[in-house]
């Protein structure tokens, strides 16, 4: 079955096949986790706290609990205990928690819009009445802070907290002193402001108990196993008592990464009434439920030769963290990759506040890394007078100087060469300010993306029919990216069979256990194990006809056995074989199964490949390092009189391995890349400064792209073959999408007007 690596006459793979569950979407056939009309289904309602700092002094449930078809008002004094909270390090990091708080286990409140009482009714207007009426009192704990930058925030090294662990703090050369050699130094600071995730589908939880100590949990989820998991450890049951059913996302972004308090609440909700609890988290919710990108400040000092290489990059950061976690997103791992830097140095610093636990959001780390890399890069470029494509390439590098280990496989160069084309960058007048179209001024900027490849495993099981059918299974979820279509799509090629003669089902932990949809690792690790469990099948099929004496190839070396469309033949007699029906048939098998692990990244890797890494390295390091690259280029038309941007063309070009669907990895990059431009252009979360509560929380204020923001877009992939990263060949292409763009989009603002913003939105106060 190496027939999938080559391109194959009615081959699926790579093709833009359209979704398969598309009109399953568009009819409403498709159940998200809040659609499941369980029989005695009650309603949950989340009653949440005006105050950012401080404690409940009482709640009085009584008036809630006379309003017909209430069932219970949950607070800290009544939630069913639990085997393990994640209020303490030991229990959060047994759970997988991303908080250490749990809310309803306090009377404390650190966070404005805490949980701190859940009212369950028998319709969801009962409970929303009800949940009007329950009266809390509070203390006012003070001042809260909202940010790393209010006076009174202590900025801490986390390293020092973290059992002296070196995250975040990478040293390797001589940072400094090279700085302070270089003939140009560059020295500037970025500002990121708080995002939200906001995917279409709010989180939503709706939970059954089918036994006392059985439970099956219908759940807004980038991962069932994951939540299995989290679940498992705060529920103190096994696993297997533990169903978790994710059929379709409406988006996640990561916030779907990990499980929150809403959901071992609604829970515990069904616990306490004996009956099955939905509860779907309202869009003001979204802000203060399930983690934020957050706040941020960077500094990159930049240190190059008088021609433009660079001799030392210094990066650090400052953020906002919660009063129990050090999450920051790793910003600094692109600084230190993405270029041939001899010399880097990074650290951070961050600052609790009274605010929920930050997460990671789509590209965490890349995403505002790359902000300010990409621009300190553009200063670069006018500095020395070197176009900005070029002073790239001059610091292309080679191998990961982070790692010292050669790229598994790296198409950068193309990318340029063919962004720069489809863009028509050599129409681009060198000089910044240049260009004007009557109030317009105009200016084009480009910048480069980077996203890792995380190591990763999992497996499929894929059962074949004599009747010519066949069903795929992986407890995978679908984003609503394209993970039903695009392995189908393999399952197919890898099984010889139409399209449609193939179901691939995802998204239930009965099913075998897969990783999140998160840290694009998802169709890289899933087309892998579908692929390999479809192997399987030939290979047990093979054994078997090879051993049947009524087979024509009985007695021939399972490895002279070839396949092509669900034909068994010797590949030097071609006419000799049958079709593996004939071979079940015999056998009296209405079906066969295979199963297989498919591995992405390192732990895929052939020994062999460790052999071309840097020899200095290759003990520490191993084999090789794994990325996707790609090239944005963005036109705007700044107005002169309003300070409005307005992107007008936009190219990416990717260099991510196999593509398995063109049109679903096509509209993976455009919709990053619009993400992107809603961060360069619009986005952010406002938290007040005096009360440390969110000022837009609701779509109407918080601002993200519409059709009229995006012009056409072109998005292109080069071709590109790994060996290395998993049995497909496949990158991953969720997050790459964004890295690059916000800075992409301020180069070309720059180059627009010759105004440096480094401080994201670029709303127009900041850009006239
Ligand atoms: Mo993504 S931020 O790894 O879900």
């Amino acid at each position: 079955m190496d027939s999938i690596f080559t391109e194959q006459p009615g081959g699926v793979v790579g093709k833009p096949i359209i979704r398969v569950d598309g009109r399953d979407k568009v009819t409403g056939r498709a159940k998200y986790s809040a659609e499941f009309p369980l029989p005695g289904l009650t309603y949950a309602v989340i009653v949440t706290s005006p105050i950012a700092k401080g404690k409940i002094q009482s709640i009085d449930s009584a008036a809630a609990m006379r309003e017909p078809g209430v069932l219970t008002v949950l607070t800290h004094q009544n939630l069913p205990p639990l085997a393990t909270t994640p209020n303490t390090p030991e229990g959060k990091k047994k759970i997988g928690a991303p908080m250490g708080f749990l809310p309803l286990t306090s009377d404390e409140i650190f966070y404005a819009a805490q949980p701190v009482a859940v009212v369950v009714a028998d319709t969801l207007e009962h409970a929303q009445h009800a949940a009007t009426l329950v009266r809390v009192a509070y203390q006012s704990g003070g001042k809260p802070i909202a940010y790393y930058t209010d006076p009174k925030a202590e900025l801490f090294d986390p390293q020092k907290v973290q059992d002296g662990k070196q995250e975040g703090h990478t040293k390797r050369g001589t940072p400094e002193e090279s700085f302070a050699s270089a003939p140009i130094q560059l020295v500037a600071t970025y500002h990121h402001p708080v995002h939200n995730h906001n995917p279409m589908e709010p989180g939503s939880t709706t939970a059954q108990w089918t036994a006392p100590d059985r439970l099956t949990v219908y759940e807004s989820t980038q991962g069932v196993f994951r939540t299995q998991s989290s679940l498992k450890a705060m529920l103190g049951l096994p696993a297997d008592n533990i169903r978790v059913i994710t059929k379709y996302l409406g988006g996640g972004f990561g916030c779907k990464g990990s499980t929150w308090p809403h959901t071992i609440l609604t829970i515990q909700a069904a616990k306490a009434v004996g009956r099955p609890v939905k509860l779907m988290l309202t869009r003001p919710q979204m802000f203060t439920s399930m983690g934020h990108r957050e706040d941020q400040e960077q500094t990159v000092k930049l240190g190059a030769t008088a021609e433009g290489k660079i001799t030392s990059i210094i990066h650090t950061k400052k953020s906002t963290t919660s009063p129990w976690d050090n999450y920051a997103e790793s910003n600094s791992k692109i600084l230190d990759m993405l270029y041939a830097t001899p010399n880097f140095e990074a650290s951070y610093e961050m600052a609790r506040a009274n605010v929920m636990t930050s997460t990671f959001m789509r590209a965490p780390g890349e995403a505002p890394g790359s902000f300010a890399l990409e621009c300190s890069m553009d200063d670069l470029a006018y500095r020395v007078g070197v176009d900005p494509v070029q002073i790239r390439l001059l610091n292309h590098s080679d191998y990961d100087y982070s790692t010292g280990q050669q790229w598994s496989s790296k198409s950068l160069k193309q990318c340029y060469a063919r962004g720069a084309e489809l863009f028509g960058w050599s129409r681009r007048n060198p000089k910044a300010g240049q260009t004007r179209e009557g109030r317009y001024l105009v200016g084009m900027g480009m910048a480069t993306a980077s996203y890792p490849v995380h190591n990763s495993q999992g497996t499929a099981r894929a059962r074949l029919y004599a009747d010519g059918h066949a069903v795929v299974q992986a407890g995978a979820t679908d984003l609503g990216t394209g993970t039903y279509t695009v392995m189908t799509q393999v399952a197919a090629d890898s099984l010889g069979l139409p399209l449609e003669k193939v179901r691939f089902e995802l998204g239930d932990t009965q099913l075998p256990n897969a990783p999140n949809s998160g840290g694009s690792v998802a169709a890289g690790t899933v087309s892998s194990s579908v692929f390999l469990a479809c192997q399987d099948v030939w290979d047990k099929l093979i054994k078997m006809a090879v051993a049947d004496r009524k087979s024509p190839l009985h007695g021939a070396d399972p490895a002279e056995v070839g396949v092509e469309k669900g034909r068994l033949f010797l590949k030097n007699k071609p006419k000799k074989g049958e079709s593996y029906a004939e071979v079940l048939h015999r056998a009296d098998m209405p079906d066969i199964e295979g199963m297989a692990q498919g591995k992405y990244g390192a732990g895929n890797e052939n020994p062999q490949g460790a052999k071309n890494a840097d020899p200095s390295k290759k003990d520490e390091a191993g084999g090789h390092s794994m990325h996707s690259f790609g090239a944005h280029f963005c036109q705007v038309h700044v107005d002169s009189e309003l300070g409005v941007v307005r992107v007008t063309k936009w190219v990416s070009v990717m260099g991510a391995g196999r593509v398995l669907n063109s049109q679903t990895a096509r509209s993976q990059i455009l919709g990053g890349a619009i993400f992107g431009i809603g961060s360069a252009l619009m986005e952010a979360t406002e938290r007040d400064d005096h009360f440390a509560r969110y000022t837009n929380a609701d779509l109407a204020n918080y601002h993200v792209c519409v059709n009229k923001d995006i012009p056409d877009m072109t998005v292109e992939f080069v071709e590109e073959h790994d060996p290395y990263i998993n049995a497909m060949g496949v990158k991953g292409i969720g997050e790459i999408g964004i890295v690059g763009v916000a800075a992409a989009v301020a180069n070309a603002v720059y180059h627009a007007t010759g105004k440096r913003v480094r401080d994201l939105p670029l709303t127009p106060d900041k850009v006239l």
